[in-house]
């Protein structure tokens, strides 16, 4: 193996990784058979980093994969670090890797004087130099359009749900959005899935307290239903353990969970082992400390995933299928 995939004479296939989640970039450069290009990354006593590439990185395509893991902050000014240090050194293109876009969800103004901060994200990863933006699913799919510049939105979709549907009666099967604004997703798992039925969990949430969601009723028939609850992100676990309680009281006979950031914030993996949930579904989009795991977590690869679409963009390929979630 080596640092550099050759196609022809032109072109040369990067790979790099911030400190946030390397074990995740080593995976997916071992699925596309290339070694990580080697890089010193440090903090300064006042914490502010340093990073430098020990090879040549001109004229190549590089990737750039950190995950915006804890400490949010820490991992997005490296990635913007090493996006700079890239363009300065000559990089041909760079496509910045985020498989969890942190600040995603703040993607509106709820009221007056907030900010954007999902557009602000675009707009820094664009002036650092990144021509290209890849993502896993994004809170929102228009937050595509605040980068300036081609996005691959793929999505976790087909991985969670073929999981799950090879491991419950589909007959049985109702998925169950955790909140009005993500039926649209239930439809899709209700295709992949042959055409289950779907709920909602009608809940309201008070826009001045984070984390807080106020569950109400389900909405639709889960009476001796398996139900599988959708989210993109389990956060500090509040919304997905409201909603499984909020589907046992209505009569579910059992409760699955799929998800594709785990978060895992504060109370999450207690919230979650407390709760009634059979299991829990994620992708390995963020890592998971060993405190946060527990037994009925299972964790499914995104690597070979992202490494299809990295080939596809590097081969100037098609990555229509991956954006659609019907790969
Ligand atoms: C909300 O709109 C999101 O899709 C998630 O449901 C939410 O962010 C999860 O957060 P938590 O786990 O803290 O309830």
């Amino acid at each position: 193996m080596s640092n550099e995939l050759r196609l022809g004479s032109e072109k040369r296939l990067r790979i790099f990784t911030g400190r946030g989640y390397p074990e995740l970039a080593e995976e997916v450069a071992a699925e596309l058979g290339v070694t990580i290009t080697p890089t010193s990354a440090y903090d300064f006593a006042n914490g502010e980093i340093f990073v430098r590439f020990e090879e040549s990185v001109r004229g190549c395509d590089a990737f750039v994969i950190q995950s915006h893991c804890e400490p949010v902050n820490k991992q997005i000014m490296e990635q913007l670090i090493m996006v700079d240090a890239l363009k300065r050194a000559s990089a041909k293109r760079i496509t910045v890797i985020a498989p969890f876009y942190a600040y995603a969800r703040q993607d509106k103004k709820h009221r007056g004087r907030e900010p954007i901060s999902a557009r602000l994200m675009a707009d820094l990863f664009k002036t650092a130099g990144a021509d290209r933006l890849m993502t896993v699913d994004l809170h929102s799919s228009q937050i595509q359009g605040f980068f300036d510049g081609p996005v691959d939105h793929l999505f976790a979709l087909p991985l969670l749900a073929n999981y799950v549907g090879s491991k419950v009666d589909r007959k049985r099967l109702t998925v169950v959005s955790p909140d009005s604004g993500r039926v649209r997703v239930a439809e899709r798992w209700s295709d992949i899935l042959g055409g289950t039925q779907i709920a909602f969990i009608h809940k309201t949430r008070d826009s001045r307290v984070p984390n807080e969601a106020i569950t109400g009723r389900v909405v639709g028939e889960v009476e001796g239903q398996t139900c599988v609850v959708i989210d993109d992100m389990i956060d500090t676990g509040g919304t997905i353990a409201k909603a499984v309680d909020a589907l046992y009281n209505a009569g579910a006979k059992d409760v699955i969970v799929a998800a594709t950031h785990p978060v895992f914030s504060g109370p999450a993996a207690e919230r979650l082992m407390n709760s009634k949930v059979s299991e829990v579904v994620v992708a390995n989009t963020l890592p998971i400390p060993e405190e946060n795991r527990f037994p009925n977590l299972t964790v499914l690869s995104i690597a070979p995933l992202i490494a299809r679409a990295i080939k596809e963009v590097f081969e100037d390929g098609s990555v229509t299928s991956l954006f659609d979630g019907h790969s």
